[in-house]
């Protein structure tokens, strides 16, 4: 029998999100940000091309970014309660992580599996922060699909999307537990 990480295993049997809006400062310096950073990037990548790279925002780059929300939610013709939500989020938020998914050229690995693996980057940034004692929460919002705001706000370049905004601090309380799937419902097992 292999030996079981009970911890490891423990963790993610019970991990969840904490809801960004319930996130305060301290949040994780520099060098506590670190070692999350590396687990994200350690992610299965096909072809080792790694398809994704991180924009750190810090509260002064956050409040910069509500006043380009909300002028990115005029141009949409937003409602005032869209843009005042989505405002709040980088006006409240101690830290966001952007995942920028890169699709690299490559004659072998299909763009999708390179979208894949920027997602599993994101979910590594956010069990590394909740591992780690950290809240954590895994945003997107209209703002993060608008090529106005990706490329002029957050300096994308063309052909980089935004995989995720990873907001991390310090946790308010816990949300209680949420439906899980009925993996009786989504799992099939062929046996012959
Ligand atoms: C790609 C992606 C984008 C998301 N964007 C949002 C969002 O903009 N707003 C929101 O309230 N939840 C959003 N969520 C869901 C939150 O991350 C939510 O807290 C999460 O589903 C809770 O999951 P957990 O309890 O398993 O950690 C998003 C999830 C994913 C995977």
């Amino acid at each position: 029998m292999p030996t079981p990480n009970l911890a490891a295993m423990e963790f993610l049997l019970s991990r969840r999100s904490r809801p960004a809006k319930t996130l305060t400062g301290p949040a994780p310096d520099d060098a506590a940000l670190m070692p999350l950073l590396t687990a994200a990037a350690r992610t299965p990548d096909h072809g080792k091309l790694e398809p994704w790279r991180f924009i750190v925002l810090r509260e002064r780059a956050l409040r910069r970014l509500a006043g380009e929300v909300a002028a990115c939610g005029e141009r949409l013709g937003k409602s005032a309660e869209d843009i005042a939500k989505a405002r709040d989020a980088y006006d409240r938020s101690p830290l966001v992580v952007v995942v920028v998914e890169v699709q690299k050229d490559s004659p072998k690995i299909p763009p999708l599996e390179q979208t894949y693996a920027a997602g599993a980057a994101c979910l590594a940034l956010l069990n590394a922060a909740l591992a780690s004692g950290w809240g954590a929460n895994w945003l997107s919002g209209w703002a993060s699909h608008d090529r106005g705001f990706v490329e002029g706000a957050l300096g994308l370049a063309p052909h980089e999307k935004i995989a995720g905004l990873i907001h991390i601090g310090t946790e308010g309380s816990a949300p209680p537990e949420r439906p899980r799937p009925d993996l009786e419902a989504i799992t099939t097992w062929v046996t012959e």
